[in-house]
């Protein structure tokens, strides 16, 4: 691994701009938009309530509509597979003064979704689902929305998105609780678009203002795609490899402080704000790494990654744990079960646990035959663990790389 790369936007921020955009009076720019079908979805959606969006590369111009001007759907609302584009939606369209419904594809629609239906209903909104409203499709019935109060039983960033959208559209108070804390983009997109908001320990709440204004937006490289490229960087062997313009928001960065208990070479240059959102430069260097115990409030802050840490501690000396990870288990695939059973047929000393897994290292990996459960996040982590692998490793389905990072094999190309 050799060189300087620069990574597509973000997917979480380009998901929560495109909806803010589309809210908001007047023309937005978006540049570096995420280039994930996720993202895609998003458009695809809000062009269907109403929202002019011309893309021209990755740069994205949506023409707001204000609060209050989205209009009725023709058609079904597509999220496909993004949970982020179905949850936050939700959100958005509870207090709309039109109907629409929601779908999305069939790990979609295994996904929980009364983690969005409870809160929004018990606050006076119109939503149900399928088998006891806990799956899509959904049908969101928008009424007009008072005071709102949630306290989340879950760390979910989603969730507590969407009780924010939802607020945006109440005529009274607006709080939020969250356990521990979870991405914070929303919270700081809203702030950068001129809404009233503040945090309080792990309270959110609204104030008067909830008109977005239009703004340019510049979207972080996202970290989740780059933490494949940093763990190559660590596991094999060679120069040093410089991550241009990621975003490190610390809500988002806990790969990057558990790597560090791991004895990883890590820096971070030229840190600055860009659209509210904390930037910088990861340079990468191989390095010997020793085992860690992870669970807690720092969960969240790696979710995504998970999978990904499954395959480093496969390379770590020592048995590291991960704990406080149930989540795991309603990503996109039950994530736990997944990348345990897929490092068992490359030869890892690796166990599932409840919530979690156990991996002892280090263990020479051989190349194997392995499903990505059609589940982007587990496609990357295995390709990681094939190019430190002895012999050649298959992947059933990785064009499912694209739901977060289309050109991920080509990245991974251009810096080898
Ligand atoms: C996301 C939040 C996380 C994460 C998902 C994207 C977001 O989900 O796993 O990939 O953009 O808000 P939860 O908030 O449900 O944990």
């Amino acid at each position: 691994m050799n060189g300087e790369i620069s990574l597509p936007g973000d997917k979480s921020v380009s998901h929560r701009a495109a909806m803010l955009a589309s809210i908001a009076h007047g023309t937005s720019i978006i540049k570096n938009f995420s280039t994930a079908i996720d993202c895609q979805s998003t458009l695809d959606c809000m062009r269907q309530l109403g929202v002019a969006i011309h893309r021209d590369i990755n740069n994205i111009h949506v023409r707001g509509k204000g609060l209050r001007a989205l209009s009725k759907p023709g058609d079904v609302l597509n999220c496909g597979n993004s949970g982020t584009t179905m949850r936050l939606l939700c959100g958005l369209l509870a207090g709309q003064d039109f109907s629409a419904k929601l779908t999305g594809d069939a790990s979609l629609s295994r996904r929980p979704m009364d983690r969005i239906i409870k809160p929004l209903v018990n606050n006076g909104a119109d939503i149900t689902g399928e088998k006891d409203n806990r799956f899509a499709p959904l049908t969101i019935n928008g009424k007009a929305l008072n005071n709102i109060h949630y306290e989340l039983p879950v760390a979910s960033s989603q969730v507590k998105s969407a009780v924010l959208l939802a607020g945006l559209y109440a005529g009274g108070a607006v709080s939020v609780v969250e356990p521990v804390k979870t991405r914070d983009h929303t919270e700081r997109m809203l702030d950068y678009c001129g809404v009233d908001i503040s945090r309080d320990g792990n309270v959110i709440t609204l104030g008067e203002n909830r008109q977005p204004g239009a703004r340019e937006f510049v979207v972080p490289g996202d970290i989740s795609s780059a933490a494949f490229l940093i763990a190559l960087g660590l596991l094999i062997p060679g120069g040093a490899l410089c991550i241009k313009d990621v975003g490190i928001n610390p809500t988002r960065t806990g790969l990057l402080t558990v790597l560090e208990k791991m004895g990883a070479d890590i820096r971070i240059d030229n840190e600055r704000l860009v659209s509210n959102e904390p930037v910088g430069n990861l340079i990468v260097r191989n390095a010997k790494l020793r085992a860690v115990d992870i669970g807690g409030a720092l969960i969240p802050k790696l979710i995504d990654e998970l999978p990904l840490l499954a395959v480093i501690a496969t390379q770590a000396q020592g048995r590291t744990v991960v704990h406080d990870a149930l989540e795991l288990r309603v990503k996109e695939s039950d994530r736990i079960a997944a990348i345990v059973a897929e490092l068992k047929k490359m030869g890892a000393s690796i166990e599932e646990t409840g919530d979690g897994f156990i991996v002892d290292g280090p263990t020479p990996l051989k190349g194997a035959e392995c499903s990505s459960y059609n589940d982007h996040r587990i496609a990357m982590a295995l390709s990681v663990a094939g190019w430190t692998a002895d012999g050649e490793t298959v992947i059933k389905d990785a064009d499912c790389v694209g739901i977060s990072c289309p050109e991920f094999f080509d990245l991974v190309g251009s810096v080898t």
